[in-house]
C-alpha cells in the first residue's frame, strides 16, 4: 500500500502545530519527522519536547527518522516522546541488533536506514527485525536535495531481497520525492514515501502535492 509521509523538515517553523494538522487533513498516511544531532549530519533540528507538543496535534503514526550518532540512550526517550515508528542508521549503531531489539521492546515498529553509500548487506542480518527499511536517496543533513539515480536500483535489490524472504517489510525512500519523480521509484518497489519541499512547497498545495504523488506512484 502507498503511503505519503510528508517531512516537516520544511514546514512553516513558527506554526508547527498547525502544518501538522494541515497535512493530516491533506491526506498524509505519515508526518515524517527528522531528527537531527549536529553530529551525525551537519545539521540540527528538534527533539522529544518537540515530538512530544505535535503528538497532540493529529491521529497519524508520527515516523521518527533519528540521524543521530549512538542513538541507544534516546530509544526510550522517543518512544515515551509518541514516535509510532522509530528509524535509526545502520551506521550510526554499532550494536544494530540491539538496537532493533530495543525499538521492538518499546512496543514500536522499528525501521532501519541506509545512507546512498550502505550496501544492502550491511542488514541481512536484522531485515526479519524491522517493519521497515529506509533508503536514503540523498545524502541526509538537509531539504530540498536532489534524487539521487543510483537508489532506484538499490530499492529494486532490496525488494527483491524481502520477497525472497517472504517477509513483509516496507521500504520507504527519502530524499528528493516529489510527483515527477516518485513513479519508477515506486514501480522499483518503495511504498512509503517522504517529500519535505515536494509538499510543503507545492505550488496547488498540500492535499493536490499529496493526490499528485499517490497517483503517479500507483495508488
Ligand atoms: C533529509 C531528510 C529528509 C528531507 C527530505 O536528511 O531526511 O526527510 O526532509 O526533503 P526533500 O523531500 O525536500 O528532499
Ligand atoms: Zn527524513
Amino acid at each position: 500500500m502507498v503511503k505519503i509521509a510528508p517531512s516537516i523538515l520544511s514546514a512553516d517553523f513558527t506554526r508547527l502545530g498547525d502544518e501538522v494538522r494541515a497535512i493530516s487533513r491533506a491526506g498524509a498516511d505519515y508526518v515524517h519527522i527528522d531528527v537531527m544531532d549536529g553530529h551525525f549530519v551537519p545539521n540540527l533540528t528538534f527533539g522529544p519536547p518537540v515530538i512530544k507538543a505535535l503528538r497532540g496535534c493529529t491521529d497519524l503514526p508520527l515516523d521518527v527518522h533519528l540521524m543521530i550518532s549512538n542513538p541507544d540512550p534516546y530509544i526510550a526517550v522517543y518512544a515515551e516522546a509518541g514516535g509510532d515508528l522509530i528509524g535509526v542508521h545502520a551506521e550510526a549503531c554499532t550494536h544494530l541488533h540491539r538496537t532493533l531489539q530495543c525499538i521492538r521492546e518499546h512496543d514500536k515498529k522499528a525501521s532501519v536506514t541506509l545512507n546512498p553509500h550502505t550496501p544492502l548487506c550491511s542488514i541481512e542480518y536484522v531485515l526479519d527485525m524491522v517493519s521497515q527499511v529506509l533508503i536514503m536517496s540523498v545524502n541526509p543533513g538537509f531539504g530540498g536535495q536532489k534524487y539521487i539515480p543510483a537508489s532506484t536500483g538499490k530499492i529494486a535489490r532490496l525488494k527483491k531481497m524481502i520477497d525472497d524472504r517472504g517477509l513483509n517489510v516496507d521500504i520507504e525512500v527519502d530524499g528528493g520525492i516529489t510527483g515527477d519523480s516518485i513513479g519508477p521509484v515506486a514501480r522499483a518497489g518503495a511504498n512509503v514515501f517522504v517529500s519535505g519541499t515536494g509538499v510543503f512547497k507545492h505550488p496547488e498545495g498540500y492535499a493536490e502535492a499529496i493526490k499528485e504523488m499517490r497517483k503517479n506512484a500507483g495508488g
